[in-house]
């Protein structure tokens, strides 16, 4: 939600920022911005609506020269996509630039009192108000401008990451963080700043991620030496000097580039064996029967003492929480609650000292998700994280968790994350079920080596995808889609149902199967697309009289089935065969077609696949 870039050196500002910009536009994209001081001292704003490549096109003939900078790319929150609500944003006298990602909550007040002081604005952003207010503070008291960014975040309430320049000293950056994640990168006399650490990886692997409250003045040498205070130094809001945490990334740059596939999504689609098998290295033993979770063994009488686990998430992590909920009261016979984090937090919800409250998120950064966990926190309940973003707020926020360890996610429509999710999910539910006893040692062993087959499953059901591809053009049409599933696959039902949605803008509809006579049925017609997860296992019978049920009603069905499946061969219109494997395991490989299906769908309507409409991939706003 919203991506920051900032640059201070001694290289030109400009190609990192935009390079950086293009690795955060996954953050948002509605409209782009630079802000660089350039050799003449002065301060240059440049900003277009869209993508970034709008911006380059529009600064081709403009003056980027200059060593500081900073850049953004937004998710409107407040005040439309436009080149003007665009960031950075000047204040009056175009001495400061200021960019920010997250909301100002009291933005009208302050707006109303700088109004009545005669301060004009040329935006309808929370952000101007800020920038503009820091320099009404500037001019009023006196003060530099690292005191008047103290002083106006005392009177803000909300969340932010903000990057300041000032045009009269243009050896420093200031920066500050509330909620909304920054990280500073350290070179060789030179600082990079970003809200991951993705811009950052090509020039230096030493970074600080800046905590809540943390103010970074970051200064560098002005040519003539003149500049004592050169480097970075972590103040709180108070101005209190804070320790230096400098983190060493481990990001492969391999792992954020297309690697020769037309989009991250549908490369991410196919990295997800090797995925996996990352995300059970060294969690599972090499004979393959054992799982062993370093949380597990921290935390031991804390999970085990867990009289109920309640799960938060947003979107996609909330699907595999769904999954989750399934694999604990199944394998460990610990009742479990699935919650939309944004509805959780406000609900004023019972949460207990012996719940367990386990928060997924592939970014980290879900605002939501944050909330939800503070508030499950103050009632006293023992919190794990799984996520994928090392570093990220959630895992520094909870008391333990697992990375699923995928790589990053680049692609806005999640689907490596998922896997990875419900893959970890599975494994603690597997380790907890070991230790309280609620399933035997046999089918345990055979449930762990069961899980290690997996990649090599997912494998073999990649090469569905010539056959999806062929497929798809028939699918272009449609308005809507329904999909359905039982047990297990009702969740993958509306994950499927999800990308669809988010990448191809058809409209389209989870349901569990039997579930659809209950209203879903009035719609179905020729005209509806019918997607059912009809693999072999308890309910698979069950399911069969749902598509007779479509099919009934002159619906089209297109049913994955297992392989071997003679039955349902027979009335489908369509079938994709995958491979074998446990009921509570089918998540794992019947969500390849699901995701190839939506990417395919999207690719022949001819969607921006990656970076689709109003979505963005990490939403730090409520
Ligand atoms: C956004 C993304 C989704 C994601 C959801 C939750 O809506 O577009 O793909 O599932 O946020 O994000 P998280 O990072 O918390 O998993």
């Amino acid at each position: 939600m919203c991506g920051i870039v900032g640059y201070i050196g001694t290289k030109r500002a400009y190609p990192i920022l935009i390079k950086g910009l293009k690795r955060l536009e996954y953050r948002g994209y509605d409209s782009a911005g630079v802000a660089m001081i350039g050799d003449n001292g002065n301060l240059n704003v440049y900003k277009t609506k869209g993508k970034v490549d709008n911006l380059t096109e529009y600064c081709s003939d403009k003056d980027v020269t200059g060593c500081v900078g900073i850049a953004h790319t937004r998710w409107a929150t407040h005040g439309e996509p436009s080149a003007r609500n665009a960031h950075p944003h000047y204040s009056t006298s175009r001495n400061l630039a200021i960019i920010h990602n997250g909301i100002i909550e009291n933005y009208a007040g302050i707006k109303a009192k700088l109004q009545a002081n005669g301060v004009t604005f040329k935006s309808d952003t929370d952000t101007e108000v800020l920038v503009q207010l820091v320099e009404y503070i500037m001019d009023k008291k006196n003060l530099s401008l690292l005191e008047a960014v103290q002083v106006a975040l005392h009177q803000v309430i909300g969340a932010y990451a903000i990057a300041i320049v000032d045009k009269r000293d243009p050896y420093q950056i200031i920066a500050a963080r509330k909620q909304s994640p920054l990280v500073v990168g350290i070179g060789d006399s030179e600082f990079f700043l970003g809200s991951d650490a993705s811009p950052i990886i090509d020039y230096t692997d030493k970074v600080v991620y800046l905590e809540d409250g943390n103010i970074a003045v970051i200064r560098v040498k002005s040519p003539n030496g003149e500049n004592e205070d050169e480097g970075l130094k972590i103040l709180s809001i108070l101005g209190e000097e804070q320790e230096l945490k400098v983190k060493k990334v481990d990001i492969d740059l391999g792992q954020i580039e297309k690697g020769g596939y037309s989009h991250f999504m549908l490369k991410e689609i196919f990295e997800q064996p090797e995925c996996l098998q990352n995300c059970m290295r060294g969690r599972i033993n090499v004979e393959g029967d054992n799982v062993t979770l370093s949380a597990m063994i921290d935390y031991r009488q804390q999970l085990l003492g867990a009289k109920r686990i309640i799960i938060v998430a947003c979107g996609t992590s909330w699907h595999a929480g769904l999954i989750g909920k399934q694999l604990f009261e199944q394998l460990c016979r610990i009742p479990c609650e699935v919650e939309y984090a944004s509805e959780f937090r406000y609900r004023n919800p019972v949460v207990n000292k012996d719940d367990v409250v386990i928060a997924i998120s592939q970014s980290g950064e879900t605002a939501d998700t944050l909330a939800a966990i503070q508030l499950a926190k103050e009632q006293g309940a023992f919190i794990y994280g799984i996520c994928n973003a090392i570093g990220s707020s959630i895992p520094r926020a909870t008391d333990t968790g697992t990375y699923i360890h995928v790589g990053p996610e680049i692609g806005v429509a999640s689907t490596k994350a998922f896997t990875g999710q419900v893959t970890v999910l599975s494994m603690l539910a597997l380790c907890l079920a070991k230790e309280r006893q609620t399933i035997s040692d046999e089918l345990y062993h055979s449930m762990v080596k069961e899980l290690t087959l997996i990649p090599e499953k997912m494998e073999q059901t990649l090469k569905t995808n010539e056959q999806i591809e062929r497929l798809a053009p028939i699918f272009t049409y449609a308005k809507n889609c329904l999909y359905l599933g039982r047990g297990y696959n009702y969740p993958l039902a509306l994950e499927g149902a999800l990308k669809l949605k988010e990448i191809s803008y058809i409209h389209a509809e989870g349901y569990p199967a039997a579930e659809m006579k209950h209203g879903p049925i009035a719609l179905i017609d020729s005209e509806m697309p019918v997607f059912v997860i009809a693999t072999r296992d308890r309910l698979y019978e069950k399911v069969i009289s749902n598509i007779q049920e479509v099919r009934a009603r002159g619906g089209r069905v297109t049913a994955l089935v297992t392989e071997g499946d003679q039955q349902i061969q027979k009335f489908a219109d369509h079938v994709i065969t995958l491979p074998d494997t446990l009921e509570c395991f089918q998540p794992l490989i019947a969500s390849i077609p699901l995701q190839l299906l939506a990417y395919h769908i999207a690719v022949c309507k001819g969607k921006d696949v990656d970076r689709p409409r109003n979505l963005a991939k990490s939403v730090t706003v409520e």
